[in-house]
């Protein structure tokens, strides 16, 4: 039966400091603050494994996240890298208990890695620090051949803003010329926050409208929230389907 873990990996910054070992990935990208760390959490099953805040700029690495990997060192090494880790976050023991029964609920799968990113146009980061997480996304996007899937994360409240576009609009270029060969997906986050009348409905329209201008044509749009689970199963679903092809 496979092992269903998941553990945070690495921080990497540059092509350099990716994980040596190559399994397929699967990244969120999109705005800062739109719910990224959130929704790596939410689909891990795991409350505290993604540090997330209510001000932007949170994520500052591109972080890796192992799951479902079998092949792992001793346990009392696991031991005590939980218990630092859980030092670091300033966990309690229950909530660190919590977090060991929420991933058994982790469906199983072959091992690949999450990659959570920071988020994109967020005026109090610096321009050179923003200019080098572009410039990083650029050549993952390009050159990471182990990259099976894109989530670009849109914030389900008001659809798609400018840097939703320059995003998308780098995706379908790259795609045209044939360098950028991974599964895009459009996820709308939020979504417990945009039930009420016709918002949902305006929202889809826009991001579709977005894509046909793009003609990026029948790439999905999974509506999600972090806070009721909504859409953990596509998630899923296009999960298991990209890491096996
Ligand atoms: P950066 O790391 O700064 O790029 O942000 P991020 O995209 O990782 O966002 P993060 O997950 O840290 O969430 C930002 C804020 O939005 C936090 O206050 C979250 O609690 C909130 N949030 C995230 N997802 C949801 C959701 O589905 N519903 C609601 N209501 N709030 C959410
Ligand atoms: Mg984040």
């Amino acid at each position: 039966a496979a092992v269903r873990k998941v553990e945070f990996l690495t921080g990497a910054v540059s092509m350099e400091t990716l994980p040596e070992r190559t399994l397929p990935e699967a990244m969120f990208v999109g705005r800062s603050n739109v719910g990224k760390s959130s929704l790596v959490n939410m689909v891990l099953a795991r409350k505290f494994l993604a540090h997330t805040s209510k001000r932007p700029g949170k994520t500052q690495q591109f972080n890796y996240f192992l799951v479902n990997d079998d092949a792992q060192a001793a346990p009392a090494i696991k031991t005590n890298k939980r218990a630092l880790r859980r030092r670091e976050l300033g966990h309690s023991a229950e909530q660190a208990q919590a977090q060991r029964a929420a991933t058994k609920a982790l469906p199983a799968s072959p091992p690949f890695y999450i990659v959570d990113s920071p988020g994109v146009g967020y005026a109090k980061v610096s321009r050179p620090v923003q200019d080098s997480w572009k410039q990083f996304m650029r050549d993952f996007l390009t050159s990471r051949e182990s990259l099976r899937l894109l989530f670009h994360l849109v914030d389900g409240r008001h659809g798609p803003l400018a840097d939703d576009e320059e995003l998308s609009q780098i995706v379908a270029a790259l795609s045209r010329s044939g360098q950028f060969m991974a599964e895009y997906v459009i996820v709308l986050t939020k979504m417990d926050k945009t039930s009420k009348g016709r918002a949902k409905p305006r929202v889809v329209q826009s991001t579709r409208d977005l894509l046909e201008k793009n003609g990026l044509q029948g790439v999905p749009i999974v509506s999600t929230s972090s806070e009721t689970r909504l859409g953990r199963d596509d998630m899923w679903r296009i999960l298991s389907r990209a890491i096996k092809s």
